[in-house]
């Protein structure tokens, strides 16, 4: 494994996007919608960071079957709060093709948010098959798989304090 993004990287990196957000929204209050379960530390992070009132709403998504390739997409949003008339910013963890993330939008968006934004750790270049952009992102990151930071392979390495790259024969082995 070789690190990609170490502590204070990511430190700084979530700082910048919570400075950002801030000037975006001042003192208005703010429901965020986070992507579990890769988006964990990144709303614990971010949260903290954040100075307007915040509410924390979660959704389940996700488009990978436990390895490396896109599979089929499934949202569950029975845990949500109600967003409707409220200003919402969809959290990810990393922004690949972008399907989880388009998918993620146009269902929150048919909960007549007031504003609808996104938010994203990691924008790994050169992956998108949507139009659709994240308004905040921490990091621009390689076309490679990455792991730590609340991404995972097959459920693991979510809990490393740094942003790790998994190679193949890494992946193969397990
Ligand atoms: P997308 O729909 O292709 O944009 O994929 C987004 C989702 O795929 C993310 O929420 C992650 O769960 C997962 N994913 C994409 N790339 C990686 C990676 O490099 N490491 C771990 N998970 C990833
Ligand atoms: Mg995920």
């Amino acid at each position: 494994m070789r690190v990609l993004l170490d502590e204070d990287q990511l430190r700084v990196g979530v700082d910048q996007m919570a400075n950002q957000i801030l000037s975006r929204y001042g003192d208005q209050p703010l429901t965020i919608v986070a992507i579990m379960t890769g988006s964990l530390m990144l709303l614990a992070d971010l949260s903290r960071r954040l100075t307007m009132p915040v509410r924390v709403s979660l959704i389940q998504a996700s488009s990978y079957r436990g390895g490396t390739q896109s599979g089929d997409l499934w949202i569950r949003d029975d845990m949500m709060l109600d967003v409707s008339d409220r200003n919402v910013l969809v959290l990810d963890d990393i922004f690949d093709t972008g399907r989880t993330l388009q998918a993620v939008m146009r269902c929150v968006g048919q909960m007549r948010p007031r504003t609808l934004a996104s938010a994203v750790l990691l924008h790994k270049q050169g992956r998108q098959v949507v139009s659709l952009q994240p308004d905040f992102v921490g990091f621009h990151i390689p076309d490679e798989f990455v792991v730590g930071y609340g991404l995972d392979y097959r459920d693991l390495y979510r809990n490393l304090p740094y942003l790790a790259i998994l190679d193949p024969p890494e992946i193969e082995a397990l």
